[in-house]
């Protein structure tokens, strides 16, 4: 059960953080200033409804199954988890949430390019982050095959 969770909420979270990297650099290119307040009223609500869920449930559910497993990958898995969580909620949610409140306003100033720019530069860290614990992960259950150097 705790796999089927950690393996669910795991992918839609990095899912979902990757939504929220693509459409926002997609919508900040080619879209109209309203269409960007829209995308950054979104990913408040429900984007962060189903995201801090989604990173709770992984965290949970795999410091669950860590109990039982031993090895270098397990360990590393287990120190990225802190910054990912650190990231997403001191850095990205309170981002997201003044992007919003500040696109809502009008206000496309410096200020919103300059919190933009650190929302996708940690976004982009998130995910680099989260896409190690997957390919870890899925060496782990022998969904991918584990380098054959790393020690498992
Ligand atoms: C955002 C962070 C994380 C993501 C995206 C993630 C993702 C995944 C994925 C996709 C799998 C493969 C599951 C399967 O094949 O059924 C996996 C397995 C696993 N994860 Fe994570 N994981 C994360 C954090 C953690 C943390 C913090 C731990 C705790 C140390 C952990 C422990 C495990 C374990 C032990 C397995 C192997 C399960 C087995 O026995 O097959 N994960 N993870």
């Amino acid at each position: 059960m705790p796999k089927k969770v950690h393996f669910i909420a795991g992918l839609s979270a990095t899912l979902t953080i990757a939504t929220f990297f693509l459409s926002t650099v997609i919508v900040e290119f080619f879209g109209s200033h309203e269409a960007v307040a829209a995308l950054k009223a979104l990913i408040v609500m429900p984007g962060l409804f189903i995201l801090v869920p989604a990173i709770a449930a992984t965290g949970a559910s795999g410091f669950v199954m860590a109990k039982s497993r031993k090895g270098r990958l397990v360990e590393a898995k287990k120190r990225r988890m802190p910054f990912i969580a650190a990231n997403g909620l001191l850095i990205m949610i309170p981002c997201a949430i003044f992007l919003s409140r500040w696109a809502a306003a009008g206000a496309f100033d410096a200020t919103f390019y300059a919190v933009q720019a650190l929302e996708l530069l940690v976004g982009a860290v998130n995910l680099t982050l989260m896409g190690m614990n997957i390919r870890d992960g899925m060496a782990m259950s022998g969904r991918l095959r584990a380098n054959p150097t790393m020690a498992r």
